[in-house]
């Protein structure tokens, strides 16, 4: 398996898998959105890929965080893998190169809307700890954060997703 940076032309296959893995277009679309925007960060849209072809793909993008200082940090989101090869360690792989790379271009945390039992392992906590707020009506446990870093205490506040992001 090799994980790389997103070029355009794994474009069609990125849109493939996002739809055969969620079952459904709204988070191909989110992807294709957030890449016209500032938000989107070309470091950090990667693919895991096979002899077969590109098998995973995750994405990082800015969000901003409002408190005492207004600051960007970082969304993962969308993520996926194709479904004939979940469960082999593709989306691990990716979340641990998407948080290596986020941490040496310097950003400050990872902010994640999922599995409790999923992201723990990369050591994502509930984001209350943070002092981090929800945009999103979810139980606590299922928004969480990673510093990184570069992170400091300070950075506390609400969390404003870009438009992008409405309707999915
Ligand atoms: C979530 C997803 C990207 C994980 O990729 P993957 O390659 O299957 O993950 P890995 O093989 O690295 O890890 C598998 C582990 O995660 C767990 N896991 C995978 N998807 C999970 C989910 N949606 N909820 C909870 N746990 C999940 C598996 O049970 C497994 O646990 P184990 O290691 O204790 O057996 C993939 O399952 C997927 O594309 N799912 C559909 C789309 C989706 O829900 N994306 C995430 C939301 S943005």
């Amino acid at each position: 398996m090799n994980i790389r940076s997103r070029t355009p032309k794994d474009d069609q296959a990125i849109a493939e898998l996002n739809r055969l893995a969620f079952k459904r277009g709204n988070e191909a679309s989110l992807v294709e959105s957030i890449r016209q925007t500032n938000c989107y960060i070309p470091e950090l849209e990667l693919v895991a890929e096979m002899d077969c072809g590109v098998v995973g793909h995750i994405l990082f993008s800015y969000i901003d965080l409002v408190g005492q200082e207004n600051l960007q940090v970082i969304g993962l989101a969308p993520m996926a893998v194709m479904p004939e090869f979940q469960g082999q360690g593709f989306g691990s792989a990716l979340v641990r190169a998407g948080l290596e790379t986020a941490s040496s271009l310097g950003e400050l945390m990872i902010i994640v809307l999922g599995s409790p039992q999923f992201y723990s392992r990369f050591g994502f906590e509930p984001s209350v700890i943070y002092g981090i707020e929800s945009p999103f009506e979810v139980p606590e446990e299922f928004f969480r954060v990673k510093p990184l870093k570069n992170y400091q205490e300070r950075y506390r506040g609400k969390l404003i997703y870009p438009p992008a992001f409405k309707g999915v």
